[in-house]
């Protein structure tokens, strides 16, 4: 057998592709389309890659463990239990006794959706271990079987549209994060712990209703799991380190649930007794890892394990292992995340990934069970040789069949009124494209957000020309960029010339106003202007108050303009969502985030019965500390008909997403690639705030 024809097989057992295509429409011109941003996301390419904590680290042995597409995290290296290897193809059960796989559980975002996988890879490349002198057919590249773990349709586990994380396999059981129920709270996190049977699919939910629990961890007996919890109290919008507790329960069926540890993230336990996690010191402000025993009379005994002056996070053991622990670092002094191993009994740091790879951030280490391996998920680099398309449009895998979503790779998309072309703006600058990636031209240079065409002008997209998240008094005009204006110098007009921050310009749909909003008053606020002579041909004032209303649109039908504002609570950070009739009539609040929530960025559908909205309406769905920097570690995509009922989430995800549009006509579900890409795009951050180091005073933060 040769490895095509291994392929073959693997490719069989890949329901998921097959389902899929059920779902798919071939044909245009029914159902929605919706596109939003995600803030960064076309700059993550994480592959799984792997040490031995044996040997001296260095590029020449690292280990790509994923294959290099779509991005790969949070790895876990199971043991490999009868139902794990009862899901691979016969002809690869020669291969486990030839040579030594690695295992791989891991979560990926193929398809644009979440999904967990298993990979057996070959390890012949690094035969540091074992003699595997002898040649099987996996040495040959590319020496790797694939299976999608709860995406089969023969397996009742069908959870498609989720976000999921950190995997653990105890025997037959899969135990990982989901976020596919309702929590049913405003602002509440959907994130839950779920085992799934993975013979039979049987999905059993291990969190209480309600709650929401993050970063899971089984024990080595699989009796415990060990989460981080805010239990009864909820999210209330913690975007660093959060002050979460940890709770233990059976992973049985998740009873017997007690608190163990007041104020502690990402657990992982080394016997069923002893746990690491890391939280932010009281004392001295570090990020640490710390140790909690749990004696038999149930007391619980904490001790620091990483001392001060280094940040040191997302903590791995294995069991029974007393002699090192790998954690995340960040040391002043370095704006790069890496992974290092902290020795147990010397009380030191031994450094991993930045003898490899100094310039990369890594994150979220995990230790294979008997200790020989350190795995963790890193930028993809230019060595491999593989480089992802760049993606114009990302589709996303819905579970309705008559909507297809996509992610931009761009911010403030629109469409032309028939639907042939996009604005978009790509800080600095505004672009237009076709939805099939041709034609794409920057049609503005300079600083500019949110973009909007004239449903009566050809070719004409507004947008406002200054910087974004500015006071009122910022310079920000509105601007009609005439995107096919043969000479350039003449393609912009100026439609106001106050600067005091007016942004975010809608048309009415007859072509003849403009809303957008003001801070000429001294508060943002909404006004309405003549389309063709800007400010100069007629002012009208909307909206009026010490408070702030902004990112207006209007409907198709010309009867509401929504709005977010922060008028119930002015200068609190919490937005909702507001409808008022054009004449200023009608106002009423349609959708709020529970308290101090953020809602924003509303945009009608075609028939002007439903609105997409960006929204923390489902709270984080992961520790911000285990990802790379987002200004807010939330924000999904939702919809809602206009009398507020019909609530639907769209987007799950830990990263922030918003600025949606929605398409005047169906786009097919698939990937549409703007070009291939020249770079390793490893160009994103870690998170700004563990730039502070908690011994300098008053340290100004540079990102
Ligand atoms: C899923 O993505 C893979 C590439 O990562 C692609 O080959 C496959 O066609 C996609 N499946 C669907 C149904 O889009
Ligand atoms: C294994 O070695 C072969 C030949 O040296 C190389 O082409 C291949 O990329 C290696 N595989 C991995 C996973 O590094
Ligand atoms: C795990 O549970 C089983 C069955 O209840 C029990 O026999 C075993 O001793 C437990 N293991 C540990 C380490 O607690
Ligand atoms: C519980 O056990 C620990 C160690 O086994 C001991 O130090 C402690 O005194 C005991 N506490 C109680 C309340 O019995
Ligand atoms: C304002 O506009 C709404 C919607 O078009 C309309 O129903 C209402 O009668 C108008 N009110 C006034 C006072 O013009
Ligand atoms: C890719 O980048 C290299 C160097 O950065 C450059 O020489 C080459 O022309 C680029 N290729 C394309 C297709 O942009």
């Amino acid at each position: 057998m040769d490895i095509a024809q291994i392929l073959f097989f693997v490719s069989l057992l890949l329901p998921l592709h097959l389902s899929l295509s059920e779902h798919r429409i071939s044909n245009a011109g029914d159902g929605d389309t919706i596109i939003f941003t995600t803030l960064g996301r076309s700059h993550y390419e994480f592959d799984i890659f792997s040490l031995s904590t044996t040997h001296p680290p260095s590029i020449s042995v690292e280990l790509q463990l994923t294959d290099g597409e779509s991005v790969n995290f949070n790895g876990y290296f199971p043991s490999p239990s009868p139902a794990l290897i009862s899901l691979l193809p016969d002809e690869t059960l020669i291969q486990l006794e030839d040579s030594s796989p690695l295992h791989l559980i891991y979560v990926t975002e193929r398809n644009g959706t979440s999904s967990i996988y298993y990979d057996l890879v070959s390890s012949s490349n690094y035969s540091d271990t074992t003699s595997n002198q002898r040649r099987s057919v996996l040495e040959a590249a590319p020496s790797r079987v694939q299976i999608p773990l709860l995406s089969s349709s023969h397996r009742s586990g069908t959870i498609v549209n989720s976000f999921k994380d950190k995997p653990s396999l105890i025997g037959e059981f899969l135990v990982y994060v989901s976020t596919h129920e309702n929590s049913g709270e405003p602002r509440t996190s959907w994130t839950a712990v779920y085992s799934t049977e993975l013979r039979t699919g049987l999905t059993r939910r291990l969190t209480p209703s309600g709650i929401a629990d993050f970063s899971p961890a089984v024990s080595p007996s699989g009796n415990l799991t060990a989460v981080a919890s805010y239990g009864e109290r909820g999210w209330t919008g913690e975007v660093e380190e959060l002050s979460t507790d940890i709770y233990v329960f059976l992973t049985r069926d998740g009873t017997h649930r007690v608190k163990v540890v007041e104020h502690g993230g990402w657990p992982c336990w080394v016997d069923d007794s002893t746990l690491y996690f890391h939280k932010r010191s009281d004392e001295d402000g570090w990020i640490s890892v710390y140790r909690a025993i749990v004696s038999e009379n149930g007391t619980v005994t904490i001790q620091r394990v990483t001392p001060p002056g280094v940040h040191a996070f997302t903590p791995a053991t294995s069991p029974n292992n007393h002699e090192f622990i790998a954690v995340a670092t960040r040391r002043p002094g370095n704006d790069y995340r890496h992974v290092e191993l902290f020795d147990l009994k010397r009380n030191e740091f031994i450094e991993l990934t930045r003898l490899v790879a100094p310039e990369s951030h890594h994150f979220n280490p995990f230790i294979s069970p008997d200790s020989s391996r350190v795995g963790y998920h890193s930028c993809r680099g230019e060595g491999n040789g593989r480089r992802s398309p760049l993606l114009l449009l990302e589709n996303i895998q819905t579970t309705t069949s008559d909507l297809s979503l996509f992610r931009i790779d761009g911010s403030f998309p629109s469409f032309s009124p028939k639907g042939d072309r996009i604005a978009y703006v790509k800080m600095p600058g505004v672009y237009v494209v076709k939805p099939d990636g041709s034609d794409r031209r920057e049609v503005y240079t300079g600083m500019a957000f949110s973009t909007a065409w004239d449903p009566v002008r050809p070719g004409t997209v507004y947008s406002s020309s200054g910087p974004t998240f500015a006071t009122e008094r910022t310079e920000v005009d509105i601007i009609a960029i005439d995107v096919d204006a043969a000479d350039k110098a003449l393609s912009v007009r100026r439609l106001t010339t106050n600067g005091k921050n007016n942004a975010f310009p809608w048309p009415s749909p007859d072509g003849k106003r403009i809303v957008f909003r003001s801070g000429r008053s001294g508060h943002k606020n909404l006004y309405l202007m003549d389309a063709e002579k800007g400010e100069a041909g007629g002012l009208w004032s909307l909206t009026e108050g010490a408070w702030s209303d902004t990112m207006c649109t209007w409907s198709p039908d010309g009867e509401w303009i929504a709005f977010a504002s922060d008028r119930e609570n002015p200068g609190s950070g919490s937005f909702e969502l507001f409808l008022i009739h054009p004449n200023g009539t009608g106002l009423r609040k349609l959708i709020q985030s529970g308290s101090g929530g953020r809602t924003n960025h509303p945009i009608f559908s075609p028939d002007s019965k439903t609105i997409v909205f960006t929204s923390d309406y489902a709270g984080i769905s992961a520790e911000p500390i285990s990802n790379p920097h987002h200004y807010q570690p939330y924000g999904d995509i939702f919809t809602v008909k206009l009398d507020g009922s019909n609530l639907r989430r769209l987007t799950h995800n830990s990263y922030e997403d918003g600025t949606p549009a929605w398409a005047p006509r169906f786009i097919n579900p698939n990937d549409v690639v703007l070009r291939r890409k020249n770079d390793s795009s490893c160009s994103f951050e870690d998170c700004h705030w563990l730039n502070k180091n908690p011994t300098l005073k008053d340290q100004k933060i540079s990102c």
